[in-house]
């Protein structure tokens, strides 16, 4: 199913309000639905020091993570601009982590516009945790 779920959508508007953006003055909200049914939600963190800042999604994985939940159903990022926002690279390989191929992640823009991708859409031939298997043996 490609809907965007409400909960999930309100969560993550409402994430936006809590942005700390000074400097680019973009606000981006995130909100993720794992697996056993749980929302987790985040906002992006600047820092004087830029490299510093901390996206909105690795915040609500972090969340998510400090909470004992590891799977992630769908996950939804919007941003304060006028064009969609959709995950950067480094946020497409952290949601890689804790989701599949299948995994819906929807994205939406200030004006109510959205689109819905794959994460295998948005990050194809991923390198990932099977990637890793056996490297114990
Ligand atoms: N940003 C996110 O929070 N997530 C993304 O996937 C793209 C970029 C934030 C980082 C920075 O605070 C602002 O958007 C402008 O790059």
């Amino acid at each position: 199913m490609t809907s965007l779920d409400s909960t999930l959508f309100e969560k993550a508007r409402s994430a936006l309000n809590y942005s700390y953006s000074p400097y680019s003055h973009f606000a981006v909200g995130c909100s993720l639905k794992t697996t056993t049914g749980k929302y987790y939600t985040g906002a992006n963190i600047e820092n004087a020091s830029y490299s510093v800042t901390l996206c909105a999604e690795a915040v609500a994985i972090a969340h998510m993570i400090s909470q004992g939940e590891k799977k992630i159903a769908e996950i939804f990022v919007i941003g304060s601009g006028d064009a969609l926002c959709t995950p950067c690279g480094a946020c497409r390989q952290r949601i890689r982590e804790f989701a599949s191929d299948d995994t819906l992640i929807h994205i939406g823009d200030k004006n109510g516009h959205r689109a819905t991708f794959t994460l295998g859409e948005l990050l194809p031939h991923s390198f990932g945790p099977h990637n890793l298997e056996h490297t114990h043996d």
